[in-house]
């Protein structure tokens, strides 16, 4: 298992799911008015909207960051905090499904006792899942909190969400 660690503004353009929300963008041809639609996505990739990621999509849209702020704040559905002290993503696109990504989701929901986009009774664990992070040469592929998890099996997998809700 091989782990990529994300967490400055330059780490962001190595990011996979900045691109899943990079290709959003250009599909919807940089339109302002799908302003809703891309944050869905952004959403989904990473389980809430980091403010760098706010940020990206703010400069590509070119519109004013009042704009973005606003609309976020106004839909409920869309949250500035990350649900869970610790985030995981499982790519379930196909080329993480066949190299194994719903057996890694199964044993996830397994042994933590939720679905994705629910979290723990205790906060410690969010998950959700993604159609493709635009990382398909490291399938399968998941996102735990800032790293990428490239080539991972489900028991790597649980003994890393494990190892970090015991750290915090
Ligand atoms: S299908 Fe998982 S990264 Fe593309």
């Amino acid at each position: 298992m091989k782990t990529e660690t994300l967490t400055s503004d330059a780490d962001l353009a190595k990011d996979p799911r900045i691109k899943l929300i990079s290709a959003k963008i250009k599909k919807e041809n940089f339109k302002p008015d799908a302003l809703i639609e891309i944050l869905h996505t952004a959403q989904n990739a990473y389980g809430y909207l980091p403010m760098n990621v706010l940020k990206y999509i703010t400069k590509q849209l070119h519109l004013p960051p009042s704009r973005v702020y606003s609309t976020v704040t106004f839909y409920h559905f869309f949250s500035l905090k990350s649900k869970g002290d610790h985030t995981c993503l499982v790519c379930t696109g196909t080329a993480c499904y066949v190299k194994g990504a719903q057996a890694i989701l199964n044993e996830i929901e397994k042994q933590f006792s939720l679905k994705p986009g629910q979290v723990t009774a205790d906060n410690k664990l969010g998950i959700s899942v993604a159609r493709c992070i635009g990382a398909c040469g490291l399938a399968p592929a998941v996102v735990l909190d800032d790293e990428v998890l490239a080539k991972v099996n489900a028991e790597e997998i649980v003994n890393k969400i494990n190892a970090k809700i015991v750290e915090s």
